[in-house]
């Protein structure tokens, strides 16, 4: 069992930073991987993990997936309300106007290893862009909202030229016409996206723009919360994204699909297999929602249309096999990384490249967080036990 929790008086003084200065001294209380712990008030999502409901500012996952596009997703994320018509169109030409990256990033881009892990050429590309905005550290509301606004419109850009300069090819300059999810199509492969797969790629961008305080948000408000400015916040927050047990679970679940593909077993016998080695199936699990991610429920849908259109039945079966059995055995469900996984790949996206999918939507939610955590900021800092020997002496160097 990983959580414990301990409930003990402090008595040592040394909390002093995490309680008010009039107050008596707060309770100490331990939980690992603070699960179940609230940090913080929020506007901007609720989740209810026992019913499997995501609401992000009072709409339901499913009404925004059917009937808004990313972009009024982000609008509804940084100003708490859905944009009408003249605001969605300025929020277009906002986002158009600063797609293009400044030529220095650009040559980040082109020394960058082709070898080189996506997301740490993401996250470097996207920390060199701070050296390149004149407002990095205006902590206005305003410059704020400006970097918000620059860092979701950057980041396809610098994952449609990170790949293409891995590969060889010139990076795209951005249409600078389009939705997001049309310039990041046309920017990665060089030719504009049909409507099906401009639509399909937008609804997985309005699914993984905002979702609570995951790991990668908290590290985001963490450094937000030194009063550090946005780029620096969002560079920790892509280094959290990155490790396979939060945003990287979408690359490894394409890798497991590959290797039952190759394997020749049933999907069945592939996860008992699984289980009985003691293995973690990506994409399934989360710390938060104990029943399916309704996001899941979604992609599902769009991996079951996706597969029979491309005559690629075989991940819709696999996934619902594996959901099925990793339920029965388990009582486990596959959360947001598990479908959205043959989606990308269908659509014909590297696997490596599936997390900087997941950043360049959640770019949104991190910004809007550290709007909201800078419109009343106390500083994060939890304590941790100590488990360490005391009362050890120093022994001078030359006789240790
Ligand atoms: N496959 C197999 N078993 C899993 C599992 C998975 N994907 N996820 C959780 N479990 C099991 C654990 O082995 C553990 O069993 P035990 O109590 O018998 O030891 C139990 O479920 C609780 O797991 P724990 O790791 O303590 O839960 P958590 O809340 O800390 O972890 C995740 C949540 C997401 C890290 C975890 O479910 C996981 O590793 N999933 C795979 C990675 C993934 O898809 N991440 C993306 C999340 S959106």
């Amino acid at each position: 069992m990983a959580t414990q929790e301990t409930l003990t008086p402090s008595g040592d003084g040394t909390d002093k930073a995490a309680k008010p200065a009039d107050k008596a001294p707060l309770p100490v209380i331990k939980r690992v991987g603070l699960e179940g712990v609230v940090a913080l008030d929020s506007v901007l999502s609720f989740i209810d993990g026992q019913v499997g409901e995501l609401i992000y500012h009072g709409y339901d996952i499913k009404d925004l997936a059917e009937n808004t596009t990313f972009e009024e997703v982000a609008y509804l994320l940084w100003k708490g309300s859905l944009p009408n018509r003249a605001q969605l169109d300025e929020l277009n030409a906002q986002l158009q106007a600063e797609r293009e990256l400044p030529p220095m990033v650009l040559d980040v881009l082109r020394s960058v290893p082709e070898d080189a892990h996506p997301m740490a050429a993401l996250r470097t590309a996207v920390s060199a862009l701070a050296l390149f905005d004149s407002e990095a550290d205006d902590p206005s509301p305003e410059a704020n909202y400006r970097k918000a606004l620059r860092l979701t419109a950057r980041t396809p850009t610098i994952i449609a030229a990170f790949d293409r300069l891995r590969k060889g090819k010139e990076a795209l300059a951005p249409l600078k016409r389009n939705s997001t999810a049309h310039d990041f199509l046309y920017m990665l492969n060089g030719e504009e996206p049909g409507t099906a797969a401009e639509r399909t790629f937008d609804v997985c961008l309005v699914l993984h723009a905002e979702h609570g305080l995951n790991a990668s948000t908290f590290a985001g408000r963490v450094i937000g919360a030194t009063l550090s400015d946005m780029y620096s916040a969002v560079t920790g927050a892509i280094g959290a994204l990155k490790g396979p047990l939060h945003g990287g679970a979408n690359v490894e679940v394409m890798k497991t699909l590959l290797e039952l593909d190759r394997s020749g077993k049933s999907p069945e016998q592939f996860i008992l297999d699984k289980l009985a080695a003691k293995e973690r199936v990506m994409g399934f699990g989360h710390r938060v929602y104990k029943t399916l991610d309704p996001r899941a429920v979604i992609l599902r849908e769009m991996v079951q249309d996706l597969s029979e259109e491309r005559g690629q039945r075989q991940w819709y079966d696999y996934g619902v096999e594996m959901m099925n059995t990793m339920e029965r055995e388990k009582g486990i469900y596959p959360n947001v990384d598990f479908f959205s996984a043959s989606v990308y790949h269908m659509l014909g996206i590297d696997m490596d490249l599936f997390t900087t999918i997941f950043t360049l939507s959640r770019m949104t939610g991190w910004t809007a967080h550290l709007i909201e955590q800078w419109s009343a900021n106390r500083l994060i800092r939890p304590r941790s036990e100590y488990t360490g020997p005391r009362n050890l002496k120093v022994v001078p160097i030359n006789q240790r």
